[in-house]
Formats: structure tokens, sequence, C-alpha cells
């Protein structure tokens, strides 16, 4: 990469203040500096998964080389060390999102299994037939699917909200699906195949008039900008570790207190109830009581090293300096011929999904990978949105903290040998 490219020429225009050094931010990151057929590794696919820093590493095998055992179960020395580390990693994403207690945050496998918990515990117990769940056309499946499931099974109705060709959330439009029996709207914070940031407070305010509790589908925004859930007032706020640079297999349901309490248990098993007779059980409250088995132990210890890895850099600077990558990459890719950008909206996070004339995107993931450019291509789990542009697939470039304008340049100059390629 050029030397140059640091965050203080990234953020020049838009932040006078350069705070994040984007060399030294790569050095933490060991698999950057992989090359890729001979080309150095250009990672444009972080809406996918995000890179690990070396922080992260560290603590997951520090934890496996000095203190792991299983947690709440043992009197013993490794137990409570465990324990505790398992515990402050609850803390640390407790107060990163500002959530009013640590017992608002339940650890799940990920952000598809926080929003499955809320559908099957809240949604089983509190919809009834005819009741509604309002979603929008971006969501990605894990916040589609386990509505419908819902909606097969107790007979509830699911109301999309629609987009504009830019994919903007027609606000209007979804305030005219809420209803005296919208019981739930199920939104995405910024949609992770147009990089659309929708309007969450307003969706969020007007749900709550109604009476209607409020999903946020956190997943894309939790690496990108501040969050404070208590701020936002949603009901649920969920994200997972692996996209905010923490492992896989851990992500987050925040819920507020209340509520979770009054939900029933998911899985059952041990760790989540308080007594268990042969007659009958009774349940923690939350979170254990959403957390049955053995955790993700050392995963969620992970996330917590991710967590101190972003307010380290600052999600303010790490929110400037992808906007910067972002305005970069429209204008940048914008200029190869033959490009459109599906998904313009007004605001937008750090995703740039785009085809060329009639050339499938497969082909043009396959030919850019071979330049070291790795990006997403197909219909990245958001079929609707891709229906709704009628498009079978997009390729997609997603910005990280580590990203730099050079790798922009190294895309769209791949791009123009895929161009190049097809005029033959
Ligand atoms: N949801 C992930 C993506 O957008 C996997 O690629």
């Amino acid at each position: 990469m050029s030397k140059a490219t640091t965050a203080v020429e990234v953020l020049a225009g838009d932040n006078s203040t350069a705070a994040l050094d984007v060399e030294r931010v790569r050095q933490d990151f060991p698999i950057l500096r992989q090359m890729a057929y001979g080309q150095p590794l250009v990672y444009l696919d972080n809406a996918a998964s995000a890179q690990k820093p070396r922080q992260v590493l560290d603590a997951m095998q520090e934890a496996y080389e000095t203190y792991y055992s299983n947690v709440h179960r043992g009197v013993h020395h490794l137990s409570q060390l465990s324990t505790d580390a398992f515990e402050a990693a609850r803390d640390k994403v407790a107060r990163f999102i500002n959530a009013r207690s640590v017992d608002e945050i339940v650890f799940t496998r990920g952000g598809t299994e926080s929003i499955n918990l809320v559908a099957a515990t809240y949604g089983r117990k509190f919809l009834t037939a005819g009741d509604e769940i309002v979603i929008s056309h971006m969501e990605h499946h894990a916040n589609i699917v386990p509505w419908q499931m819902l909606r097969d099974e107790l007979g509830v109705v699911l109301k999309v909200a629609p987009i504009d060709d830019d994919g903007n959330l027609l606000l209007d439009e979804y305030e005219k699906l809420l209803s005296p029996r919208t019981r739930l709207v199920a939104m995405t914070h910024i949609s992770n195949a147009l990089g659309t940031v929708t309007p969450i407070r307003d969706i969020i305010r007007l749900a709550h008039e109604r009476g209607a509790k409020v999903l946020v589908d956190g997943c894309q925004a939790a690496p990108h900008m501040i969050l404070d859930v208590q701020e936002l007032d949603a009901d649920f706020y969920v994200f997972s570790g692996h996209k905010m640079y923490g492992p896989t297999g851990i992500g987050v349901l925040w819920g507020k207190e209340e509520i979770l309490n009054d939900m029933p248990p998911y899985q059952t098993g041990g760790e989540m109830i308080s007594v268990v007779t042969l007659e009958k059980t009774t349940f923690k409250k939350a979170p254990h009581r959403f957390e049955a088995g053995t955790p993700a132990i050392v995963e969620a210890i992970g996330l917590g090293a991710a967590v101190d890895y972003l307010t380290g850099l600052g999600l303010d600077n790490i929110h400037a300096h992808e906007d910067g990558l972002l305005a970069y990459a429209t204008q940048r890719l914008g200029a190869v011929p033959g490009l459109v950008i599906h998904g313009r909206a007004k605001e937008k996070a750090s995703i740039v999904s785009f085809l060329m004339e009639d050339i499938h995107a497969h082909d043009i993931g396959t030919i850019v990978d071979r330049a070291g450019v790795a990006v997403r291509v197909g219909h990245h789990c958001a079929q609707p949105v891709m229906e709704r542009f009628g498009v079978a697939a997009t390729a997609r470039a997603s910005f990280a903290v580590y990203n730099t304008r050079a790798e922009v340049d190294a895309l769209a100059e791949a791009l123009d040998k895929v161009r190049e390629l097809f005029a033959r």
C-alpha cells in the first residue's frame, strides 16, 4: 500500500483533526500481510466478516493458555478467573452500547440467533393471529425468515415497508403500514446489501407511538458507528461479534431488562435454571435465562477485546475514515465505464454494491480476485433487495477501518481489467 494513504489524507476535507493512523492500524491485522495470487491482499469483504486484530487473537490465546475453564460452575481458581473474564466481556459490551444494565446483554451465537431468539420467545408469547409485524424490503434473510416462520405458525401478518430506487426507506409508506394491530417492527440499521442507513430514530418513534415494540438489526452498524441503545430507545438491538473484528460464534442480543424478564426461555438446559425438580423448573432472570449450556466463553472474551480495540481507535474516528472511503469509492468506481452502483441512499455507510453492464457478478468477483481483491458477489442474503432492483446478484465492496484509498484504486484497476476482458 502507498505509504501516503494515512488517515490524515483520508480524512482531509471531512475532518481537520485526523486521529487515525491507518498504516498503524493495518499492522494490528496479521492477515493483511498475505498475498493473494502474488498480489497484496486487498480485503473488501468486511460486511460479510471483518478480519481480527492481534489484540483479539492474543486475548483468546491467553485465555486458552492461562486461565481457561468452564464458567459459573466451579469454585476452583481457573473457573473463577474464566467467569470473571467472561462477565467482564459482558460489561464491556454493555458500556459499548450504553446499556442501562449489564443484565441487558445476552450472549448468543450471532445476530441471526439473536433475532431467532426474539421471534421464538417474545413472538410466541406476545403475538397472536391478526397481529402485525413490519419489516423493510432491504432486510437480511435473518430478519425476514424468522418472522415468516412466526406468520405461518401463529397467523400474524407480515408487512413490508418499501424502498425507492436509490435504496432509501420510504418513511411515509412505512408509517402508513403501522396500525393498532402492529406489535413489532423489525428493521435494519444499515442494509448489508445497499449500505443504506435507515432513519432508525423515526422508525422507532413512529412504532412506539402505536405501542409496537422495535427490534433493530445492527450487525452492520456495530463496527461502524457509536451506538447508544438508551438514546435510540429501541426494545431489542442485535449484532454479531465477527463483523466487528471479534471472533465467530458470538453475538449479542440487547433488550430492555423488563421485556427480557417477561420472555420465556429460548433453549433450556444447564445454567439457565434457578431450581429443577422432577416436577417443574424455575428459571433465572436475564441474561442467564437465555444462555443455556456452556456458552462461547473464549469467543465472548475475544469480543470483549474487540470492543476494547474499537473503543481505543474511537468509533467517531472509524466512522469518519469509512465515510471518507465510501465517498472516494463512490466517485472512483462510479467513473469506471459501464459500472452501475445499486444503492445511492441519502445516508449510506461503507458499502458499495455494483454491476457492470451485462457481466455476471460472479465473473466480476472471480476476475478481481485474481488481482488480489476480495469482494462478495451474490445476493448477499438479501434476495428481496435483488428482486427490487431487478438483478440476480451484485458485486459488493465493503470497507473497514484498515482499508485505504489505494485499495479502492486497486479494485477500480481490477475492474478495468474485467471490462477489457469482456470487451474482447
Ligand atoms: N450478512 C453477511 C453479508 O452481508 C454475511 O455478507
